[in-house]
């Protein structure tokens, strides 16, 4: 055989190797037998000095191509065997996104905090301004400004913590009315705020008091403010927080900071009305107090009480809270027990 006819045979027989190989390493191992120093192509290139001086040229540069097309090759099922390997690996580590999950429990606001969320939502929607007032207070600002004055029997009924003498914790959130009357200009309009904020009471914890509770201040004072002004925002907001199945009525009331001053009864919501142990056989249960601003409210505050006067209200949250899903007793609120406190998980 011809030294053109071998290299021929290496090149078929090195181009059916190469495509038969599925292996990097294999393919390798056939890259350095074939073109490697002692492969047939190096030895057959050693041949070419025995021919003659015409056929060298020839021979080698046929060498040459063969070699050349071998490496082309070898390169491109590389290539080829890479791309599977990795179309391999890709389908191996594909992640089925849709098994489920470790479930990670979430936790929610406190149900008393849902229902403040509640309502300062609706009065942000009704052009209040919301504001946030010390827990420790000035008996000037909880008790006199509110219309108070020392020795005033109606302290009486929200006796306190007191720190001094004229420090204390505050026994309602009214004190925010005195301290933003002081502040607000007049000159700019008039005056739409709530306050919402934690109040304390030297109170013997029972099923509907607790030392610690939340209110809900709300005071709006501007010219022409009248008792049906009060009323509709009343019932807007009852039937906001409650639906419009539960029904309210105001009865004449007292407090030393309103004049004349009202308290709001809701639809008992254990017999819907038809009276029963919970609402002490009344059908209604109370749960905030409100009226018109007494003028000395204003007057000690630095606001002129002949052009200017407006209705005040003291929401209690945690009232709202027992009403709209029937939790009998307040302490339940601020035993912190999570079995409790899960069954008001309103993100559905
Ligand atoms: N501060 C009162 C309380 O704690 C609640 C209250 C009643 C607030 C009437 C008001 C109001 O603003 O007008 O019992």
């Amino acid at each position: 055989m011809s030294l053109k006819e071998d290299l021929t045979q290496i090149k078929d027989q090195g181009l059916a190797e190469i495509a038969a190989t599925d292996d990097l390493k294999a393919l390798n191992d056939i890259r350095v037998s074939l073109l490697g120093k002692k492969g047939p192509i190096t030895t057959a290139l050693r041949g070419i000095r025995d021919l003659s001086p015409e056929e060298r040229p020839q021979v080698g540069s046929y060498a040459n191509t063969i070699r050349d097309e071998l490496t082309t090759e070898i390169d491109a099922r590389k290539q080829a065997i890479e791309a599977k390997e990795l179309a391999q690996k890709l389908a191996n580590e594909t992640i089925d996104v849709t098994l489920p999950g470790n479930q990670v429990r979430q936790g929610q606001p406190h149900v008393i905090q849902q229902i403040i969320d509640e309502v300062v939502d609706l009065f942000i929607r009704m052009g209040y301004q919301v504001l946030v007032g010390p827990e420790v207070e000035e008996d000037k600002y909880n008790f006199e400004m509110m219309n108070l004055p020392k020795d005033h029997p109606a302290r009486d009924m929200q006796d306190t913590f007191y720190l001094t003498d004229d420090i204390l914790m505050r026994t309602q959130t009214s004190p925010m009315q005195a301290r933003t009357l002081e502040k607000h200009n007049f000159e700019d309009g008039g005056l739409k705020m709530i306050s919402p904020g934690i109040v304390y009471r030297r109170d013997t914890d029972d099923p509907t008091h607790s030392h610690q509770f939340h209110q809900i201040e709300g005071l709006v004072v501007d010219k022409n403010i009248t008792m049906s002004d009060l009323k509709g925002t009343l019932a807007t907001m009852i039937h906001e927080i409650f639906g419009t199945k539960f029904n309210y009525r105001l009865r004449p009331s007292y407090f030393p900071f309103t004049e004349p001053s009202v308290e709001v009864d809701v639809t008992c919501f254990n017999c819907m009305g038809k009276g029963c142990d919970v609402c002490k056989h009344t059908g209604w249960i109370e749960v905030l107090g409100a009226g018109m601003v007494h003028p000395n409210v204003l007057k000690m505050a630095g606001v002129d009480s002949d052009q200017f006067g407006g209705f005040a209200f003291g929401i209690g949250p945690d009232r709202f809270a027992m009403l709209k899903y029937g939790v009998s007793d307040i302490r339940d609120f601020y035993l912190d027990d999570v079995r409790f406190l899960n069954q008001f998980d309103r993100r559905g």
